[in-house]
């Protein structure tokens, strides 16, 4: 049977990637998108998983509208030099006919996890707002889930929202801290693993030989994200963040684990780092550690 996903998004290029990925995977059962500020705006955001599930033909997938801000401060702001404009690699796509649901993504969320308990494993490839406040709103979504398996965060290399911290973790620290401190597995598919995961212009050619909807999309957006990796980064091609996390959904094996307590800075220049607990037996775990 297949495994049900909620994909927690902020449609951008590599989210949309991401989600084709797991829509063109037996595998997964994707139960629905909620979106979240990050790459884009939320309302933005929305229209893009909106827009996306149009293109793959799958408008029967519901959408739900995340949070429009962090926990705790006003979102800073997109990155159209990163994803473009329109976070579709300045598309500029015609609205989409679909709405979203009328409830909002933390209640769509708890919703999801009572009614099928065990079965829905949460895949969060953007800030972590939506899960945290479903979290708050109902702890015993830790009991209900199947497990989260997320983008973001830097174990052991830098960051690349901020010399600490990566994009995703840095736009909601608290949020982040609050979801790696539940009681529930979560498995981070984090910077560590992503910029190894490197697609060359030969692989992103490929897209545009296949001739389905989902390729040519992905074919006509990627042009803009590669010029920001190609400018900013030693690299021909681009990194695959988000796909990697519905990688480690697909095929776990391909990749090494470490179980690591882990925290994340909230204040000062390490904002958004997260902090895994790597030094062994000897060393007190973050909940016995005084500060
Ligand atoms: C993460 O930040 C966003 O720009 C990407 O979509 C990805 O989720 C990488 O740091
Ligand atoms: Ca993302």
């Amino acid at each position: 049977m297949a495994r049900k996903v909620i994909i927690d998004t902020d449609p951008g290029v590599d989210d949309s990637m991401a989600i084709f990925f797991a829509l063109a995977s037996p595998e997964l059962d994707v139960i629905g998108l909620t979106s979240i500020f990050g790459n884009v705006r939320t309302p933005l955001a929305t229209a893009n998983a909106l827009r996306l599930l149009e293109i793959a033909d799958r408008a029967d997938i519901p959408v739900a509208q995340g949070a429009h801000d962090p926990l705790t401060r006003l979102f800073e702001g997109p990155v159209p030099f990163v994803h473009g404009e329109d976070g579709q690699g300045e598309l500029f796509l015609p609205a989409p006919s679909a709405q979203p649901l009328a409830i909002p993504a933390a209640q769509f969320i708890i919703e999801q996890l009572r009614a099928q308990p065990g079965e829905v494993t949460l895949a969060p490839i953007g800030p972590l707002t939506n899960i945290a406040l479903a979290l708050r709103l109902e702890p015993r979504i830790c009991e209900w889930v199947d497990e989260v398996v997320l983008m973001g965060g830097n174990a052991l290399v830098p960051g690349n929202a901020s010399p600490a911290a990566e994009a995703n973790i840095r736009n909601d620290p608290e949020a982040a801290d609050l979801v790696f401190g539940a009681d529930w597995p979560v498995t981070m598919v984090g910077l560590d693993v992503t910029l190894r995961v490197h697609m060359r212009p030969a692989d992103i050619a490929e897209y545009a030989t296949h001739g389905n909807a989902m390729s040519d999309h992905i074919s006509r957006i990627l042009p803009h994200y590669r010029r920001y990796f190609e400018a900013n980064y030693d690299a021909r091609g681009i990194f695959v963040h988000d796909s990697s996390a519905i990688a480690y959904l697909l095929q776990p094996d391909l990749f090494q684990t470490r179980r690591w307590p882990m925290r994340v800075t909230t204040a000062g220049i390490g904002r958004g780092k997260t902090l895994p607990t790597t030094g062994g037996q000897t060393l007190p775990a973050w909940s016995d550690t005084r500060w």
